[in-house]
């Protein structure tokens, strides 16, 4: 059955768009399930770790995609959930990470919908600041392409909508679609 089987759900979205802090209100939602592993590959952690010597050019940002694409096809073909979120800014990497992982089990991509404005308003790490004085190059939605998905699973919109709210609308659409038990 497919409540047995592995799947990854892939949250895209600009920096600061709340990608990881739905990441891991839903991982500690599923681990409450106990009956799959779960793992999270967060973009900044897989930049840490598993990706320390790359930038942001778009060669790059697509090794760095791919690589988590390619632990994330590995747990889901072992029956795990592997949660992901980088901002994962190109639409043709997306797809190819979608094509490799659904040989083995579900691809759920959530948008994190949160508009450039809201996240440079927020601007949690600094980041934006630094981007618009020009001392960060390549800054996604600043001076560097994101493609807005076109048809992701769901689209979650986090401005006055609680975190989670937000991941409780993820496991409403895994829930939709067979992958964990009603
Ligand atoms: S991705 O494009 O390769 O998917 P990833 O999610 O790993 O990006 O890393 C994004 C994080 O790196 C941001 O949240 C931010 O903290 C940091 N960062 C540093 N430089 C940049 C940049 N030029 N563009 C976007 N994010 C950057």
């Amino acid at each position: 059955p497919r409540s047995a089987q592995g799947f990854t759900v892939f949250f895209t979205g600009f920096s600061g768009s709340g990608k990881s802090t739905i990441a891991n209100a839903l991982m500690v939602k599923l681990m409450e399930m106990g009956d799959r592993p779960v793992t999270l590959l967060d973009g900044d952690i897989v930049r840490k770790n598993l990706s320390s010597e790359l930038g942001f050019s778009k060669e790059h940002r697509d090794l760095n995609i791919r690589r988590i694409g390619y632990v994330a096809s590995e747990i889901t073909k072992n029956g795990g959930i592997a949660i992901c979120a980088p901002i994962a800014p190109y639409a043709t990497t997306r797809r190819a990470v979608r094509e490799e992982i659904e040989q083995y089990g579900a691809f759920v991509e959530i948008h994190v919908a949160t508009s450039l404005e809201e996240c440079e308003r927020r601007d949690r790490k600094g980041l934006y600041k630094l981007a618009r004085e020009g001392k960060i190059k390549e800054f996604t939605g600043i001076s560097d392409p994101y493609d807005v998905p076109d048809n992701p699973e769901l689209r979650v919109e986090t401005e006055n909508v609680e975190v989670d709210n937000c991941a409780h609308q993820v496991l409403l659409k895994l829930e939709s679609m067979g992958l964990i038990a009603g």
